[in-house]
């Protein structure tokens, strides 16, 4: 099990700070009400998991994701596909965790090399922190802040032509989501932001308030097939939302008020596509994700792999579209020609793995 810590306890995200070394003198646990916390920056153990290891092994057991945590998915099915081999030089495109860069490590062995990337300069640096920790040296491994986008310019300044490996497991990361601070849930009250990288870009709240309510609705039937876009885009405009849960209101209350009749779990699922849509549009994830199909065969070596992991039909459709068009133009020797689901088991371990699909290419030589 790769399950990767992404979170201590930090004075920055508000958790209660738990001592370095524990002092035998009793210390007060952090108050909640009820008898498990709730909120995010309450889960003193979970965002611990250093010191609290049996309880967070007993949440992932349980088919849960503890706080702070990514549980990496179809790592089997990715090293399948990889064939990581000794001395082969990879690159993580989403380092997130760093749980399929440690599986695609220990492939690698003396000699081999993985280049990590990663657009979020919060996570990077906690990623990089674990996979040391679990031994990996400078010589083996190296992060990169960069968006995947630039991955041609990314190996060269690592000074490589190509890579022999290559996966992308695209979206955001447990981490990412659970944390209220970053505004892409809205589990818990916080700023509307959804930026992976926040330091560029709008957050989603002022890219809302900016565009005109047809381009919304544009984009929210655009990047998630949402039935209700017009709709919706209207209750976004009414007031300027501040808070992810302020956005979750308006969507939810708006549609129950407008269509009495709908159902229940309707509502659900367009709240959901919303915030996707949202996302998509704030990270520009269309885009960079084109960019990067375009770059691939020319940053992958003779025989090379790749392997892409999405988790709705607007990545999967151009992923399929990007590696048969390289099939057919001679630059990949072998694609998959069906996609790969994760197992009954793992989707009842991590829920997160229901929606995704893994395919594949090789490099031709
Ligand atoms: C699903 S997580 C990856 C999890 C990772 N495979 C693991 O095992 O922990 C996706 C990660 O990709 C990053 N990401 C998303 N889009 C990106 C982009 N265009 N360029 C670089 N990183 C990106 C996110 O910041 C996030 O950390």
């Amino acid at each position: 099990m790769y399950a990767v810590p992404g979170r201590q306890s930090t004075i920055e995200s508000g958790v209660a700070k738990e001592p370095a070394n524990p002092s035998p003198i009793r210390t007060r646990r952090p108050r909640y009400p009820g008898k498990n916390p709730r909120a995010f920056h309450q889960k003193y153990k979970e965002l611990n998991p250093a010191r609290y290891a049996a309880e967070v092994q007993k949440i992932l057991e349980s088919g849960k994701t503890p706080a702070g945590m990514h549980v990496p998915i179809m790592v089997a099915e990715v090293l399948r596909c990889l064939r990581p081999a000794p001395g082969e030089i990879a690159v993580d495109c989403t380092l997130g965790g760093g749980g399929h860069a440690r599986a695609i490590l220990e492939g690698l062995q003396l000699g081999g090399r993985l280049i990590g990337l990663d657009v979020d300069p919060l996570e990077l640096p906690r990623a990089e922190a674990h996979l040391r920790a679990a031994g990996f040296g400078p010589d083996t491994f190296t992060t990169r802040h960069s968006n995947f986008a630039g991955l041609a310019q990314a190996l060269a300044a690592e000074g490589l032509a190509a890579a022999d490996i290559i996966i992308a497991d695209l979206g955001v990361s447990s981490m990412q989501l659970d944390n209220p601070d970053r505004g892409f849930s809205y589990k818990g009250v916080g700023p509307l932001d959804m930026r992976m990288n926040p330091a560029r870009g709008e957050p989603a709240s002022a890219m809302i308030a900016r565009i005109s309510e047809t381009a919304l609705a544009a984009l929210l039937e655009e990047n998630a097939d949402e039935p209700h876009a017009a709709l919706i885009a209207g209750l976004l405009k009414q007031h300027p939302l501040a808070t992810t849960q302020a956005a979750e209101r308006a969507v939810r209350v708006g549609l129950t008020t407008a269509l009495p009749q709908i159902a229940k779990a309707e509502v659900k699922m367009s709240v959901r596509r919303t915030f996707q849509a949202l996302r998509i549009a704030v990270n520009d994830e269309f885009a960079v994700l084109d960019a990067l199909l375009r770059s691939l065969p020319h940053c992958l070596a003779p025989g090379g792999r790749v392997a892409l992991l999405t988790f709705h039909s607007g990545e999967d459709r151009r992923v399929k579209k990007a590696f048969q068009a390289g099939q057919r133009a001679g630059l990949y020797a072998e694609v998959a020609d069906t996609v790969i689901r994760s197992t009954k088991q793992e989707t009842f371990a991590n829920r997160r793995a229901s929606s995704a699909k893994l395919r594949w290419a090789v490099r031709a030589r």
